[in-house]
C-alpha cells in the first residue's frame, strides 16, 4: 500500500483540493467495477487516482507533453486545450513514475475521449470518471446503476452524455468519441433486435 500512499502525496502536490478528492472518488468507483467485472482491482484504483494527474498544469506544459508522447493526436485533440491532459498524463506517468503498464497508461490517455475497442479496463476508467461520487449532472444516477447492472447501456448512455455536453459548448467532438459512440450505438441496436426477435418467438 506504501506506493499508493506515495501516489496519493504526490497527487495533493499537483492537484486542488477538489480534484484531489474527484482523483480518491474515481479510484474507488474504478476498483468497485474491477471488482464486479473481473479485473485487477489495485491496478484500477492506480489508473484512477492517476487518471487527471496532469489536469492542472500549465497548458503550455500539457501541450508539450502530449507532443512528446509521439501518440497519434486528430485535430479535435490538439484544438481543444481541455483534451490535453489525457496524452499528458499518460506521458507523464510513463516517463515520469516510471510505469510501463500499457493498459493503465491506456485508460489515463483515453479517459476523456475515449475511443472504439477499448479495453474493459479502460471502459472502466472511463466509466468511473464519469460516475464518480462528486458528479451531478442530471443522468448520472441512471448511469451509477447502469454501470453494475447493463455495463454496455451505461457506456452508451456516458459517451451520448459527453457528445451532447460537447454540441453544447459548441466545440469539436474527437473522431474518437464518435467512433466510441458509433461502437456502443450498433452494440445496443443488435442487442435490441435480437430482443425483439426471441420476445417475437415467445408468443
Ligand atoms: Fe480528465
Ligand atoms: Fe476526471
Amino acid at each position: 500500500m506504501d506506493y499508493i500512499d506515495d501516489l496519493k502525496t504526490l497527487l495533493k502536490k499537483r492537484l486542488s483540493k477538489k480534484r484531489y478528492n474527484h482523483s480518491l472518488n474515481v479510484a474507488s468507483a474504478a476498483s468497485e467495477l474491477a471488482k464486479k467485472y473481473g479485473e485487477d482491482i489495485e491496478k484500477a484504483y492506480i489508473a484512477g487516482l492517476l487518471h487527471d494527474i496532469c489536469k492542472e498544469i500549465e497548458p503550455e506544459e500539457q501541450e508539450q507533453m502530449m507532443l512528446r508522447g509521439d501518440m497519434e493526436l486528430s485535430g479535435a485533440e490538439l484544438a481543444v486545450k481541455a483534451l490535453w491532459h489525457g496524452p499528458a498524463g499518460a506521458y507523464f506517468i510513463k516517463n515520469e513514475l516510471h510505469i510501463d503498464d500499457e493498459e493503465i497508461i491506456n485508460a489515463v490517455r483515453y479517459h476523456t475521449v475515449g475511443r472504439s475497442g477499448m479495453s474493459k479496463f479502460e471502459e472502466i476508467i472511463y466509466l468511473a470518471d464519469n460516475i464518480s461520487e462528486d458528479r451531478d449532472f442530471k443522468d448520472v444516477e441512471k448511469i451509477r446503476k447502469l454501470a453494475f447492472t447493463d455495463f454496455e447501456k451505461a457506456m452508451y448512455e456516458a459517451v451520448c452524455y459527453s457528445i451532447s455536453s460537447i454540441v453544447k459548448k459548441q466545440s469539436y467532438i474527437p473522431d474518437k468519441t464518435m467512433d466510441l459512440y458509433n461502437q456502443y450505438t450498433y452494440l445496443c441496436s443488435v442487442r435490441k433486435k435480437s430482443k425483439e426477435k426471441n420476445d417475437g418467438k415467445k408468443q
